[in-house]
């Protein structure tokens, strides 16, 4: 569904993105794991279009999107978690969740997929007049998946949604993203949480300093000593 092939992205003259692949099918879960400074976040900002890679391709289907705007890409099917969240402070829980449904012109859809957001996430409903910036940590987390769900995409990319959450509130959010590709979303989902982020994957991809140096199933990448070592203990 989602196919990035061989980019490398720079800032400036320093090269972040080397030469890298990704995969994914249609309703998937795939975790995108790396140390701090690995180039995840680099990964989803150009999937979305917020930077442009100097070599390689993205296509999600048979659509080349690697030189389409950022608004353009949201349209066909991506939307993207931004890892600081992104919620506007000064509006209310419904005013964010609307922004992320801009480009959807027929309200009566929109409606309905704010009472999904809200069957999700009930707390959102009962709060939705509240200022977003008064929300805790974990509400917040939960309004920027409920506002990247706002706009119907195809695929979700989810930026470290477990963190700076309590363990109590990142099981729940991995819940409800896990009930998000149960009713049919993909998911390209970064985590440093490697252990929880492989409960919910089917595959993953490991980035070291700007390029994949391992992939496959959940099996063998629990199985890959190196991983196992470097992500996978506690
Ligand atoms: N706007 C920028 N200008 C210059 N360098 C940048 C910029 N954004 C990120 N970088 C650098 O690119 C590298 C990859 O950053 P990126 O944010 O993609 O890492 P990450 O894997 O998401 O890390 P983390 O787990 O800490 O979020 C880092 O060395 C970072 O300093
Ligand atoms: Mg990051």
């Amino acid at each position: 569904m989602l196919k990035i092939n061989g980019i490398t992205t720079r800032y400036g003259t320093v090269e972040i993105l080397r030469d890298v692949s990704l995969n994914i099918d249609e309703g998937e879960i795939v975790a995108l794991l790396g140390a701090n400074g690995a180039g995840k976040t680099t990964i989803l900002n150009t999937i979305i279009g917020l930077i442009r890679p100097i070599y390689g391709n993205i296509y999600l289907e048979n659509k080349r999107i690697d030189k389409m705007k950022t608004s353009e890409i949201i349209k066909v099917g991506i939307s993207m978690v931004m890892e600081n969240r992104g919620i506007f402070p000064d509006l209310n829980i419904l005013e964010n969740l609307r922004i992320g449904s801009l480009y959807e012109k027929d309200e009566k859809s929109t409606n309905k997929t704010l009472k999904e957001v809200y069957d999700l996430f009930p707390i959102l409903k009962e709060r939705e007049n509240q200022l977003a910036g008064t929300l805790s940590g974990g509400e917040q987390g939960m309004l920027a998946i409920g506002r990247g769900m706002m706009s119907k995409p195809k695929i979700m990319l989810l930026d470290e949604p477990s963190l700076g959450l309590a363990p109590m509130l990142v099981d729940e959010v991995f819940e409800a993203i896990k009930r998000i590709n149960n009713e049919g979303t993909t998911i390209l989902l970064v985590e440093q949480n490697a252990v929880k982020a492989l409960k919910i994957a089917s595959r993953g991809y490991v980035l070291q300093k700007g390029q994949i140096i391992t992939e496959g199933t959940v099996k063998e990448l629990k199985g890959n000593e190196v991983i196992k070592k470097a992500y996978l203990t506690i």
